[in-house]
């Protein structure tokens, strides 16, 4: 049979995003392995245990955390995630070999969907370079769902594309159309003409979910202020959101 690793998406909040798929290998896993990220998204790792309690039946399983490696900050940015992959996939093979039994069965609990601005499966394709896995994804509620669905609309201008992008691009190359921003720690909308369509969303599917629709000329300022206020209180933020030019078609 040999070691089986399973990439169960989570969705990006709530519990109840989780599948039915999500529940069953979450019942089928021995050992999940966990990324060490440090105290700021502390939350996030209890979500993950309080996922586990609430949804394993038999309770046998147990955590391996893994230690994250430093990422490069005085190289070229791509290099420096490609290094940074490479060290991390090093860290996974050997814990893998050593706390997962020949055949054992482990997974990583990817945030919503493992397709989407995730290293997961990036770092588990050289980690089974490395040792003999096999490896398989369930998919997961992502944040441009959780967004859509909590201001109750289409992600998509009929029969148009959708840009999917982060603050960083956004800034660089602008947009046309619809845009789903992630990773977006400069409120870069604020950089749009003032009649774009914003639909914000942070901390969606949990109870401290805040949401703001309108247009950045409206309320960029006001969802500025609430995103300063609210990465204060917390410590963390996750926020996502959609923009709209309209091009005159209706939608
Ligand atoms: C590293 S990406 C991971 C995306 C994830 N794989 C998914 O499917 O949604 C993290 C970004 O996703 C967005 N995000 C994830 N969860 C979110 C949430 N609950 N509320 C708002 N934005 C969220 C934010 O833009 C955040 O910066």
């Amino acid at each position: 049979m040999g070691r089986h690793i399973h990439v169960i998406g989570i969705g990006a909040g709530d519990p109840d995003y989780l599948t039915v798929q999500a529940i069953n290998a979450l019942n089928d896993t021995q050992v999940f392995f966990a990324m060490d990220k440090g105290e700021t998204k502390s939350d996030l790792v209890v979500l993950r245990r309080k996922i586990c309690e609430r949804f394993i039946q038999e309770p046998g399983y147990r955590f391996v955390e893994l230690p994250d490696p430093e990422r490069a900050t005085d190289t070229d940015y791509r290099q420096a995630v490609v290094d940074w992959h490479a060290a991390r996939a090093r860290i996974w093979a050997a814990a893998i070999a050593a706390e997962l039994a020949p055949d054992g069965v482990g997974a990583f609990l990817a945030w919503g969907d493992p397709s989407l601005y995730d290293s997961t499966l990036r770092i588990l394709e050289a980690v089974s370079a490395e040792v003999d896995i096999s490896y398989d994804v369930v998919p997961g509620i992502t944040a441009v769902q959780a967004l859509t669905a909590r201001h109750r609309i289409p992600l998509n201008d009929v029969g148009a594309p959708v840009l999917i992008t982060t603050g960083r691009q956004l800034r660089a190359r602008g947009f046309t159309g619809s845009a789903v921003v992630m990773l977006d720690a400069d409120c870069s909308f604020q950089r749009c003409p003032p009649q774009t369509r914003i639909w914000w969303g942070a901390y969606l599917g949990t109870a401290d979910e805040l949401l703001v629709a309108g247009t950045v000329g409206e309320v960029g300022a006001r969802i500025a202020a609430l995103r300063a206020e609210a990465r204060a209180r917390h410590g963390w933020i996750m926020d996502t959101y959609l923009l709209r030019v309209s091009d005159g078609a209706p939608d």
